[in-house]
């Protein structure tokens, strides 16, 4: 396959892993980039910048292909600035591919320096946004492309609540650098008409999630093939209210304990015990998905195997194919 982004990543077909916190690690990232799509190493897993470099030599060590790392610049205790100044650092030093930017604009979050740090060090940087607005912005101040992720998408869509079909035409429209599709693509259908939206590939999170290279709980696998496409919502709007944002769970015991202490208007020390990445990580690992914020998207209603990487990335590049010719004979073709 080749489209703007097959070129501007330099891999063979235009399928990217979005960050994934406490998942997207050497293992999965090599894997995807492995079969010609680009994998992810998410910065957040790590607690230091050392610590960080070693992830991306031993990424380098299970794969010779090229990947993309995740900085989600959003205020955070454990991850203070200074460390997602030096993740992007890293980057630049170690000449990743690309860096996938998630949260506030790298020239207002990070410093204005950092985009032209990157672009001397032939980094590319994407931006993954959820309003027409943030891309235009994103190009403005030199991304070299945009995510563009509807409110389907697992983890902390935009507030506006608008999905990829209408994001991604708009998008596309409105700035000329490569977009990426993502929120709701599982397959090789969602990779045909994203390109028919005018897309130049996808971004997935939740059906990485669902391969065997995750290494997550057995349990867990389940729980994705056994869940519908209602069976996530949106909360904490009023805690991300001042970024804009919200997040996309799983429903579970957790998020109804959530859902409770919202309403009755309570503040962030008593929905931090319930809401932490400590809890996640604890599940993906032990298995029982009612206890902590599972950040799923509504794509799980399309899971119902849990393939390799390999598996799912050949089946979708097919299914994408016939898709598209059997699209055409509405033309008569
Ligand atoms: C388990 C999981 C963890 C995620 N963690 C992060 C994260 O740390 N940073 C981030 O920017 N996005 C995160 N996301 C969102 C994904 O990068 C991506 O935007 C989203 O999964 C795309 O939509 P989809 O789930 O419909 O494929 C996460 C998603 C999942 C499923």
């Amino acid at each position: 396959m080749k489209t703007r982004i097959t070129d501007l990543f330099g891999i063979k077909y235009p399928i990217q892993c979005g960050g994934m916190l406490w998942i997207a690690k050497p293992e999965l990232a090599a894997a995807i980039s492995n079969t010609g799509a680009m994998g992810n190493l998410t910065s957040g897993n790590y607690n230091s910048a050392d610590a960080f470099r070693t992830a991306v030599d031993a990424t380098r060590k299970l794969t010779d292909k090229p990947f993309i790392v995740n900085i989600t610049t959003m205020p955070s205790i454990r991850l203070p600035i200074e460390l997602l100044q030096d993740f992007f650092r890293v980057c630049c030093e170690k000449k990743v591919t690309a860096i996938e930017i998630a949260g506030a604009p790298v020239d207002t979050f990070l410093g204005k320096e950092f985009i032209p740090m990157a672009k001397d060090a032939g980094v590319k940087v994407l931006h993954k946004v959820g309003t027409v607005k943030h891309a235009v912005h994103a190009e403005k101040v030199g991304y070299d492309a945009i995510t563009m992720a509807g409110f389907e998408e697992g983890g902390f869509p935009h507030k506006d609540n608008v999905s990829t079909m209408v994001l991604v035409p708009k998008v596309r429209e409105a700035v000329s650098i490569p977009v990426l599709a993502a929120g709701g693509m599982a397959d090789g259908k969602s990779l045909a008409a994203a390109l028919a939206l005018g897309a130049d590939g996808i971004m997935m999170g939740t059906r990485f999630l669902a391969t065997k290279e995750s290494g997550i709980h057995p349990n867990i696998y389940k729980v994705l093939m056994e869940k519908t496409e209602a069976d996530t919502s949106l909360q904490l709007q009023t805690l991300l209210a001042g970024f804009g944002l919200q997040v996309r769970a799983l429903r579970n015991e957790i998020m109804e304990r959530v859902a409770k202490v919202e309403e009755a208007g309570g503040d962030l020390s008593e929905l931090l015990p319930l809401i932490s990445g400590e809890r996640a990580k604890k599940v993906w690992k032990e298995g029982n998905a009612e206890e902590a914020m599972l950040t799923i998207g509504q794509s799980v209603g399309r899971i119902s195997d849990i393939p390799t990487v390999a598996e799912l990335i050949s089946r979708m590049v097919k299914e994408a194919e016939a898709s598209l010719k059997n699209s055409l004979k509405a033309f008569g073709e």
